[in-house]
């Protein structure tokens, strides 16, 4: 078992290499200053990268070097920061902070808050589709997240959210369906575009398929959990935002005790996925699941 300190040395150092893929992503194109400046504020303003990371992990466990699929993983990355943005507009759930500094829209102003989100989700395809590995092993992995990131995703998941927002009462397989959606979808296909790109077989598509979906459903636990417990500072986005809301969250259908149960659950599920994996890369991702659910933001 890998130890927690040891996991987040790589954790960070990978994420490193995304944020310097990040950091030259939007050179060399003739974009409108002020958009490319809001752009770049969202993607420099931290974050766990955790996404990435998965994607890059996920490769290295079916035999691919990490290293190439950086570009592929990055461009998850600026698919997730224009959720964030878009997630905290005043029409959605009207956050002012995120990643310790000011919203987006806050920074800039909403219409610049909204293109830098379009910009980031359309540039992102780009970057994708130029990975210079197999073409069909790319095809199915741009596909994969596309699905994952669109309608029937995360963008889905959205619109339920919003739809859920101040109507008490929704059941558990609404609320799991919802994360599911908004939130598991990408990380699942975070982890199994990574085995898409390394060519990986069936068998090991499908299990790491698992981990994701699992993986995902302790990360939302968490994040609702978070939102109840921790504070402002630590979070780097507003506490207590669910409750102003009136959002729909497992802290407040089950409580918070009968949440950590679940989160520890799931994360549990998504060790077990990779039962049939061993070596650094596999210890480093059940390392992440432990992680998901005991972080602190
Ligand atoms: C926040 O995601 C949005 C959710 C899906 C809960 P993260 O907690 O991964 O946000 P960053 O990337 O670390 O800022
Ligand atoms: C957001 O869920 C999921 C996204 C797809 C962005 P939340 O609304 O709970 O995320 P935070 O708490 O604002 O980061
Ligand atoms: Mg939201
Ligand atoms: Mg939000
Ligand atoms: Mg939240």
């Amino acid at each position: 078992m890998m130890p927690m300190p040891e996991m987040k040395t790589l954790l960070q150092s990978r994420g490193k290499e995304v944020e310097a893929f990040l950091a030259t992503c939007l050179d060399n194109r003739p974009l409108p200053p002020r958009l490319k400046e809001s752009m770049l504020y969202s993607l420099q303003a931290g974050g766990k990268r955790l996404r990435p990371v998965l994607c890059m992990s996920c490769a290295a466990l079916c035999g691919l070097a990490p290293e190439k699929v950086l570009p592929f993983a990055s461009a998850i990355e600026m698919i997730h920061t224009y959720s964030l943005i878009h997630d905290d507009l005043p029409a959605m759930d009207d956050d002012d902070l995120r990643r310790g500094k000011p919203s987006n829209h806050k920074a800039f102003d909403e219409a610049t808050a909204i293109l830098a989100g379009d910009g980031l989700l359309t540039d992102a395809f780009v970057i994708m589709c130029r990975t210079p590995l197999a073409p069909d092993a790319v095809l199915k992995a741009v596909a994969e997240l596309a699905l994952a990131a669109g309608s029937s995703g995360m963008v889905g998941g959205q619109e339920w959210d919003m739809i859920y927002t101040g109507r008490p009462g929704i059941g558990l397989e609404e609320l799991r369906s919802m994360q599911a959606m908004k939130t598991g979808a990408l990380l699942r296909a975070s982890c199994v575009c990574g085995a898409l790109l390394a060519k990986a077989d069936d068998a090991a598509v499908r299990a790491i398929s698992d981990f994701g979906a699992s993986l995902g459903l302790a990360f939302q636990i968490a994040d609702d959990i978070l939102d109840v417990v921790a504070d402002t500072a630590t979070l780097g986005k507003p506490a207590g935002s669910d409750a102003t809301q009136g959002k729909n969250t497992y802290p407040s259908l089950l409580g918070l005790e009968k949440s950590r149960k679940l989160a520890r659950e799931q994360a549990e599920n998504a060790r077990a996925a990779l039962a049939a994996f061993t070596g650094v890369e596999a210890d480093f991702l059940r390392a992440l699941a432990d992680y998901t659910v005991n972080r602190a933001a």
